[in-house]
């Protein structure tokens, strides 16, 4: 294991799980020096989706020059490092290697350590960043930040719905996970139906609010049924069977169909909120029995999806029925990142456990619970 520099607490973080290069750097204290994301959007639109083989040749061009941005705007010289951290999984293994081997160049001709992050966990400890306070003095201890462990997680993202408890780096407890589609895919999946085209989601949200919500009862899948899994591939069926029911070119060309569209977006985005405020309600009430002696426990909200306003401002409202404070990170920090990924070493340095070393194999799969039977119906996922 190569050594830590004791002169310096930052940390180089880099990201290129999926279609964004990113690298930042952040003090073990939690200043975020630099956060630079070159966006993959324009390489993936005229394919409707993200292709890995796209991806993956798009990382190898953007990365050294974003690594020297966010290094640039940190003021900072490679020598001034004491660790560097890349996404080692899960994602799309062709990024993953980008950033891997890159991550390993450094640290080898620095000297100094590299953690293998898991995406996951970079998006479920970002809201212990982002709550510390940034008026406090620069001294500011991990366990004074806003946010204790344990802490219940909702992770919603473009490949993951999940409930877990967070006990500590490395230490999760999942309640639940998607039997089929994750709630970003129920979102990108019903923006293409649509024809917005990427990024899928936002796109989802803005169309959304010209739109009434009740206009068509889409499937709640498992709502009001015990347990915290997740079930999202209904509901894309649904979108597709009303689109071609009142939406779709019509022969006629009688339709309205701009407020039609706008209407499916709002009542598909209702929908996937009700489903996750339904989940996470249970999963509230098994944090609070497995976890008695935590007063007022907190609820985090991370990943892509928790970017969306109603599907926060609904988990928000619960949280409070149910005697949670509530925290999710900034918009921008909860779509991919590479701060959460240097974040995510700074955890792992300050709980003592050990950086990784250069033989590091990537896993395009890596589950934060691997305890964690699978959903009934369905195979692993991670
Ligand atoms: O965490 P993330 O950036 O990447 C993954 O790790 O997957 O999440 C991306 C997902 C996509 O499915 C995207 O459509 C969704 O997050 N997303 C949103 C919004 N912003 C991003 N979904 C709904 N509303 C949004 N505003
Ligand atoms: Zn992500």
């Amino acid at each position: 294991m190569a050594k830590t520099k004791a002169s310096s607490g930052a940390i180089l973080g880099i990201e290129t799980s999926c279609d964004e290069t990113a690298a930042a750097v952040v003090t073990r204290d939690g200043v975020i020096r630099s956060n630079i994301i070159a966006s993959q959007i324009d390489d993936h639109s005229q394919h409707g989706g993200v292709v890995p083989e796209v991806a993956a040749r798009a990382h190898l061009s953007q990365i050294d020059q974003v690594i020297r941005r966010a290094m640039d705007e940190a003021e900072l010289g490679f020598d001034d490092l004491c660790a560097v951290a890349a996404t080692g999984g899960p994602g799309l293994i062709g990024g993953v290697l980008v950033g891997t081997v890159t991550a390993k160049a450094i640290a080898s001709s620095c000297s100094i350590d590299y953690f293998a992050i898991n995406h996951l966990e970079g998006h479920a400890l970002t809201a212990r960043l982002t709550a510390l306070d940034p008026d406090a003095p620069d001294s500011v201890s991990l366990d004074q930040g806003g946010i204790a462990y344990p802490y219940l997680l909702l992770l919603v993202s473009g490949g993951h719905t999940q409930l877990l408890a967070v006990a500590g780096p490395g230490s999760y407890r999942r309640y639940g996970t998607t039997m089929d589609d994750a709630a970003g895919e129920a979102f990108d999946k019903s923006a293409k139906i649509l024809g917005l085209g990427l990024p899928g989601g936002p796109k989802l949200e803005a169309l959304a609010k010209n739109g009434d919500a009740k206009a068509y009862d889409l499937p709640r899948p498992l709502m009001h049924k015990p347990g915290c899994h997740f079930s999202f591939s209904g509901l894309k069926t649904a979108v597709l069977t009303a689109y071609q029911q009142d939406i779709a070119p019509h022969e006629n060309g009688d339709r309205n169909t701009d407020q039609q569209k706008a209407d499916l977006a709002a009542s598909l985005q209702l929908a996937v909120a009700e489903s996750l405020v339904s989940r996470s309600r249970n999963a509230m009430r098994q944090f609070k029995i497995d976890y008695p002696d935590m007063i007022s426990p907190a609820f985090v909200v991370a990943g892509g999806v928790a970017a969306n306003r109603l599907i926060r401002q609904s988990l928000e409202d619960l949280a409070a029925t149910e005697g949670f404070g509530f925290n999710a990170p900034p918009v921008g920090l909860c779509t991919d990142n590479a701060v959460m990924i240097a974040w995510a070493a700074a955890e792992r340095m300050a709980a003592g456990l050990p950086s990784d070393d250069l033989d590091f194999a990537p896993r395009p799969r890596w589950p934060l619970d691997p305890d964690a039977s699978p959903p009934p119906g369905r195979g692993v996922r991670c």
